[in-house]
């Protein structure tokens, strides 16, 4: 459930009585604003506001000109939508395996899966921790390929005291209503590159710089004015909002540290997550198995979930291009899910998460 206090709605309903919904030409008013503060929050000279986190992976490959016959390398343990991008441009999927311990694509596989036609590396902060991003830059620079991040679920997020996007040519960010922050759907792309963001802004309006007149093909991936309001409070709450996860999740790995059927989230030195995701896996050999342990869990209410089923080289539409095996993808598929550590949880409901999840483990309470 979103935080939203009677600043987004006080904001809101400032941009209704202006009768200002949009910005014609890509930014109105507070989308414009919105982009400055962002800009700032992501340490990048410049911040485009679109209209989902979709639509700011396929932007981001549209404007290099990925297209059909390229390669793009990225994991399947995602969210669809980091796969989505690279087919939507007619550019071949590439998924490459994770490491188990932070279920992030792995540097070494990378480097294996490049070809003479690989233009861009996707790496994903998946559950809100980093990808390893300065190895992934130092692949990318030896065959000057692009780097993707999406940081859709990284506010807040660090990698050696950098936020997401310092070591990728753009970020994408996804607003939707589930996310560290929200403007309900929306998204968000930073770079520092000023050519690129020239051409990310073009794409987003009809590729229009004068209206009616394209100058090349676009879209229209526009934030409308209401969002971009209650994104520039979302943003002031932010770190607020990724302190508490950050507690809740504390408390849970104290909490559950010596149930020996399962592992827990780690941060890697150097890593600081956002913890959208508290992500435990059952290890092998668990009483129960996954499945079971989630219904069991929803019957005491709590509600744990599965990020995510099905690795995206299994679903039927990349399927029927091109088969691959992932073993440690399709390991973690099976074992995974996540508990809340929403920041509206109180500490009570957080120690009663915990209670619940030793109890279906057949451990003693606390
Ligand atoms: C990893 C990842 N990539 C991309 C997206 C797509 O963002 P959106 O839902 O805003 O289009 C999401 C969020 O849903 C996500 O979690």
């Amino acid at each position: 459930m979103p935080l939203m206090g009677k600043e987004e709605i006080n904001a809101v309903t400032k941009v209704l009585k202006t009768g200002i919904l949009t910005g014609r030409l890509g930014s109105g008013p507070m989308a414009k604003q919105f982009e400055d503060n962002f800009a700032k929050f992501a340490g990048a000279k410049h911040a485009i506001a679109v209209n989902s986190g979709t639509a700011a992976l396929h932007m981001s490959l549209w404007a290099k000109n990925i297209k059909a016959g390229d390669e793009v390398i990225l994991p399947s343990f995602t969210f669809i939508a980091t796969a989505e991008a690279v087919a939507l441009v007619g550019a071949k999927p590439v998924f490459i395996d994770i490491k188990p311990n932070t279920y992030n694509i792995d540097p070494e596989e990378i480097e294996q899966a490049i070809t003479n036609k690989t233009r861009a590396i996707m790496p994903v902060d998946l559950y809100g921790l980093p990808a390893e991003m300065d190895k992934i830059r130092e692949i990318a620079d030896k065959r000057n390929l692009l780097v993707v991040e999406d940081a859709a679920q990284a506010h807040g997020a660090s990698y050696r005291g950098k936020p997401p996007g310092h070591f990728a040519d753009v970020a994408c960010w996804s607003l939707y209503a589930s996310k560290n922050m929200t403007t309900g759907e929306g998204g968000m792309i930073t770079t520092d590159d000023d050519e690129y963001a020239e051409k990310l802004r073009l794409l987003r309006s009809h590729g229009e710089k004068e209206e009616y007149k394209a100058a090349l093909l676009g879209h229209n991936y526009r934030m409308p004015e209401i969002e971009a309001a209650i994104g520039i409070e979302q943003l002031k709450k932010l770190s607020a909002f990724v302190e508490k996860r950050r507690r809740n999740a504390e408390v849970l790995t104290e909490k559950l540290s010596d149930v020996k059927q399962l592992v827990l989230p780690i941060e890697p030195r150097g890593c600081k997550s956002s913890w959208y995701l508290y992500t435990v896996r059952i290890r092998r050999g668990a009483v129960k198995d996954r499945d079971t342990i989630i219904q069991d869990l929803r019957k005491r209410g709590v509600g744990a979930a599965v990020y995510y089923h099905t690795p995206i080289h299994l679903m039927p539409y990349y399927r029927q291009h091109e088969s691959c095996v992932l073993p440690e993808t399709e390991k973690a598929a099976e074992q995974v899910f996540s508990l809340p550590v929403h920041p509206g949880l109180k500490a009570a409901e957080v120690n009663y998460v915990a209670k619940a999840v030793r109890l279906t483990m057949g451990q003693q309470s606390f």
